[in-house]
């Protein structure tokens, strides 16, 4: 909920405009009073009119107006919101706030205002890729600022790619986000992630195909619904979201150690492809080849399985654990029996046969096993899947 925070909306010229007026009926359903700043360019495509009856405010849109001077200074303006958010961010406005232009109203404002900044850029994908859009994001990462999407899919353009921007929904959550309102704020999750490596000797090591995608979106997704996320990640190929306490590790007993340090916590989700074996008695040197010696003897010992160990947990036991069942065959059934063997509250079922290409690709199809029994979900982006799952861990824990 966003109730009495002050968000203070500036609204770009873009096609995308339109969805802003969406973005300020969600918030105010929220709670939240939106006061609306329109660019020139803005009300190219949304009216003063539409935009100020929905946030119930007039609109501020000229730096020189005398009247709203006398009212309500530009400085204070920028200075009266708990969030300022720019939607749609154009890579004209992103440009002027990498830079500190301050030639308009929006741009003051930006430069202005000692409040956190969120932006929802949107703009054409060719746009997006320039190397001076990607700078100006790096530069104004690097001073602090939020962005929220874009998001692939078609433009209004006509072409396809990342671009459109992030919708109103999604802005919602960054907004709850950002102000520490979201449905996990004050909530603390593990969640471990990624493959891990088992050392043979120094330069070689057994590990397996896991990417860490999905356990770096579920991570992601917690830490937007405002959770406080401890995140133990093997040797990914995805670089650690944003916002998450990163903890690398590289073998599943440095991942375990991991985890209990960073216990107690409200869930653990374990996402990671842990090793179930490692091998015996490591070679400190480089095992070297002896002509027509053989190849040598490796021995393995069983890896501790980090999720039954927390699952089992007498004291300190996160409230929901939830654990992955990566299947070939039999899907359903070797999960609910892994369920039950680990301990575990949930487990989301996956096939990852070869055909499927689950395994290292952007996608996921996911069964949801609780006590409740098992939910087919459809076959969506791993980044969808890891929304759904941050959701229902939040309804769990409200
Ligand atoms: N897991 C773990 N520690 C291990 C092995 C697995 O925490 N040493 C967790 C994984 O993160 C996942 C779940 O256990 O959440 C299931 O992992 P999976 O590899 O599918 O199952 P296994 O336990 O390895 O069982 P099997 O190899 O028989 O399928």
């Amino acid at each position: 909920m966003l109730a009495e925070k002050r968000i203070l909306l500036i609204i770009g010229g873009g096609i995308a405009a339109f969805k802003a007026l969406d973005l300020i009926r969600r918030l105010r359903e929220r709670g939240a009073a939106v006061t609306p700043v329109l660019t020139r360019a803005g009300a190219q495509f949304v009216t003063p009119l539409s935009v100020s009856a929905l946030a119930g405010q007039k609109v501020f849109s000229d730096l020189f107006d005398l009247t709203d001077e006398a009212e309500m200074g530009h400085i204070e303006l920028s200075r009266s919101a708990d969030l300022v958010v720019v939607a749609p961010a154009t890579a004209d406005l992103m440009a002027k706030m990498a830079t500190g232009l301050a030639n308009d109203l929006a741009s003051t404002l930006l430069l202005a205002t000692d409040t956190q900044v969120l932006l929802a850029p949107a703009m054409n994908v060719r746009m997006w890729q320039h190397p001076a859009t990607q700078r100006n994001l790096a530069t104004l990462a690097g001073d602090g600022i939020r962005t929220v999407g874009p998001n692939e899919g078609d433009m209004a353009c006509g072409e396809h790619g990342p671009g459109r921007m992030a919708e109103p929904l999604e802005i919602v959550t960054a907004i709850e986000a950002a102000l520490g309102a979201g449905p996990l704020a004050g909530r603390r999750v593990i969640v471990t992630s990624g493959p891990t490596h088992e050392p043979i000797d120094p330069v070689r090591y057994i590990a397996n195909r896991s990417s860490g995608a999905q356990g770096t979106a579920i991570a992601r997704a917690l830490a937007a619904l405002g959770a406080q996320v401890v995140f133990v990640t093997g040797p990914a190929s995805v670089p650690p979201p944003e916002g998450v306490e990163a903890v690398q590790v590289e073998t599943a007993q440095q991942m375990l150690d991991a985890v209990n340090a960073a216990l107690p916590a409200d869930a653990a989700v374990f996402a990671a492809a842990v090793a179930d074996w490692r091998v015996t008695g490591a070679s400190d040197s480089k095992i070297k080849k002896s002509p027509g010696g053989g190849a040598p003897a490796l021995d393995f010992a069983e890896n501790p399985d980090i999720l039954a160990t927390v699952s089992a947990l007498k004291a300190g036991r996160p409230a929901l654990v939830v654990g992955f069942a990566a299947e070939t065959d039999d899907v359903i059934a070797n999960a609910n029996a892994k369920r039950a063997r680990k301990g575990c509250d949930w487990i989301l079922a996956n096939d990852v046969s070869p055909g499927t290409g689950i395994m290292g690709g952007a996608e996921n199809a996911v069964t949801l096993i609780t006590a409740e029994g098992a939910e087919d979900w459809p076959r969506m982006t791993k980044d969808e899947v890891a929304r759904r799952l941050a959701d229902r861990i939040a309804g769990a824990l409200a």
